[in-house]
């Protein structure tokens, strides 16, 4: 099995999820007067509340969360990875980011192919040819140039103290340094500041200097201090020791983009997401479009009605996202078509809701002018009510598992986010086809989903999660949960999640997101369940009526929701 280690590294965090999980069912939301910021680590959200306590905005504050997430939480935090920022200013003005890696200019259609043109996966996945041209430092540059109020500097200073100083790993990232130690040590001859022969243990202190002074240039430098001197440097001495193909110049024209959000409706709603290259935003909205007809309420959560028509709807709209979605920058994706309401509700009145839909009779939409686990999310409100939905990613736990020696921190593994070859599945088992294929320069596919929802022209709720193809289904989840099944914002996160991608032809699902019942009607129609570990971390704050802020860390992880 090609893909075999770097799936060991998904079921392995899934399952020490699974364990968390049911520690920690019974956590209940927190309310906050005037910030909130939550994260997947309790030293990144404290790092995020702090700078909202010395007057920072919510944009302040997601900038020294991104760099302390990739101290604290190296596995999906990053300065080595890229990501998407959805924006919600208090006045109601909205915008995203997008800061996803770009291929490098070396890259091409058939790189991660053999000589027969068949796929050598583990290429898109470990090492030094996974990776993607970084996005997060001049994301994080760029946010700070049209919204941040305090310097630079400040909001990297947590960041270097951390990884300077060192910080105390709690038990879930202990047993994950454990346990990807024989990776590491193939991919990076030279050490790094996780490898060592003892076991890590609960609260012993790690320490990342190299990491540190990379941090400090960008303090010193901003984005230059990353894409160009010492670093770019270090990061092009890498790439040649492992047959890389990152140069410094793909390094000095990477930019940051602001988009245009994908911004559409459910019943009084207003649902706010990440347009492509994402593919969240518009399957997000399809698949709510698709529902809204539905009494879902009167239905009730995980009711048999409501799993059917939500599961059908997802086969059809990831039928869809195979086909149709890719970098905009590349390919003509047809958005207005994808968030159709009446073309998606009309779809929906034709599914026969008594017996699954095989697969393989559903094919993505003809338009008319057409031919044809790891990540980590954070929500974060300040006290004018500024908000930040932010979804950030190495792609895979720990990206390509190369650190950059000097440098001290780790490369993605996001071209495996291409369609490697029209038909062959990714990681998370995605298919794609030329939208998405590998083209220089080009962004790769995303399913990463932050989301900002309103409701009357106000803020109303801040979601995200990470979990690769899951994750567009548990942002969907997470929103209905609180719209129509009157759930507070830990609830929302908690509960369980049931997931269908067209293809594989089966509903994952997580321990107890199908009752009893329901699976054997569900089976007795076609459906195929498959149980499986943990399906995201989701965080979500909600803006109760009263103006405070509730907020939801989800108990799969050491998730925290921190404010004032
Ligand atoms: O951009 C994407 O869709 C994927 N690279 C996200 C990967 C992910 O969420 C893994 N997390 N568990």
């Amino acid at each position: 099995m090609k893909r075999f280690s770097s799936l060991l590294l998904v079921l392995f965090f899934i399952s020490s999820c699974q364990v968390r999980q049911n520690e920690q069912q019974a956590q209940k939301s927190k309310e906050f007067e005037n910030g909130a910021v939550v994260t997947a680590h309790p030293l990144a959200s404290e790092v995020g509340n702090t700078i909202l306590k010395d007057g920072g905005n919510a944009i302040d504050a997601a900038i020294a969360v991104q760099f302390a997430l990739a101290v604290v939480y190296p596995n999906a935090g990053n300065i080595g990875g890229g990501g998407f920022m959805v924006y919600r200013s208090h006045s109601g003005e909205v915008t995203s980011l997008d800061f996803r890696e770009k291929a490098p200019a070396k890259a091409h259609r058939d790189m991660y192919l053999d000589s027969l043109g068949e796929p050598i996966t583990t290429l898109s996945l470990d090492g030094h040819l996974a990776a993607g041209v970084p996005g997060s430092v001049a994301g994080m540059e760029e946010a700070h140039k049209k919204y941040g109020s305090l310097p630079w500097s400040a909001l990297l200073a947590p960041a270097v103290a951390l990884a300077e100083k060192g910080f105390a790993l709690t038990e879930q990232q202990a047993n994950e340094f454990n346990e990807m130690q024989a990776h590491f040590k193939k991919l990076n001859k030279n050490g790094a500041a996780i490898i060592r022969d003892a076991p890590w243990k609960k609260d012993d202190i790690f320490v990342q200097q190299q990491l540190a002074g990379t941090l400090k240039r960008i303090a010193t430098s901003g984005s230059a201090g990353f894409y160009s001197g010492e670093t770019a440097a270090l990061i092009v001495a890498e790439m040649k020791r492992g047959n890389g193909i990152i140069s410094e110049a793909d390094l000095s024209n990477y930019r940051a983009t602001w988009r245009k959000p994908i911004v559409g409706t459910y019943k009084e709603y207003n649902i706010i997401s990440m347009p492509p290259p994402s593919s969240g935003g518009i399957a997000l909205l399809a698949l709510l479009q698709s529902v809204e007809k539905y009494p879902l309420k009167q239905w009730g959560y995980q009711s048999d009605s409501t799993v059917r028509v939500m599961v059908e709807a997802e086969r059809r709209v990831y039928a869809d996202r195979a086909t149709h979605l890719g970098d905009p920058d590349f390919y003509d994706v047809p958005v207005a078509y994808l968030t159709d309401k009446a073309l998606n509700q009309a779809r929906m009145s034709k599914v026969n809701l008594q017996k699954a839909t095989p697969s393989d009779q559903v094919k993505a939409s003809k338009f008319p002018g057409y031919e044809s686990e790891e990540t980590t999310h954070f929500c974060i409100v300040d006290k004018e009510g500024n908000a930040v939905s932010l979804t950030t990613t190495l792609n895979g736990s720990y990206g390509a598992g190369v650190w950059v020696d000097g440098a001290g921190f780790l490369l993605n593994n996001e071209m495996d986010d291409f369609s490697v070859k029209p038909g062959t599945p990714n990681l998370y088992g995605l298919l794609g086809g030329k939208a998405n294929a590998v083209e220089p320069g080009k962004r790769m596919l995303s399913a990463m989903s932050p989301t900002i929802v309103e409701e009357n022209g106000k803020l109303k709720m801040v979601i995200g999660t990470p979990g690769g193809s899951t994750i567009i289904t548990s942002v969907f989840q997470g929103i209905l949960n609180v719209l129509e099944f009157d759930m507070d914002a830990q609830a929302s996160v908690s509960s369980p999640r049931f997931h269908h991608q067209w293809k594989p032809d089966r509903i994952d699902i997580e321990e107890g997101a199908i009752p009893e019942d329901v699976r054997k009607s569900l089976e007795k129609d076609g459906y195929t369940l498959y149980k499986r570990g943990s399906i995201g971390r989701m965080e979500n704050i909600i803006v109760l009526p009263n103006g405070k802020l509730q907020a939801g860390a989800d108990p799969r992880g050491d998730d925290f929701a921190a404010g004032y």
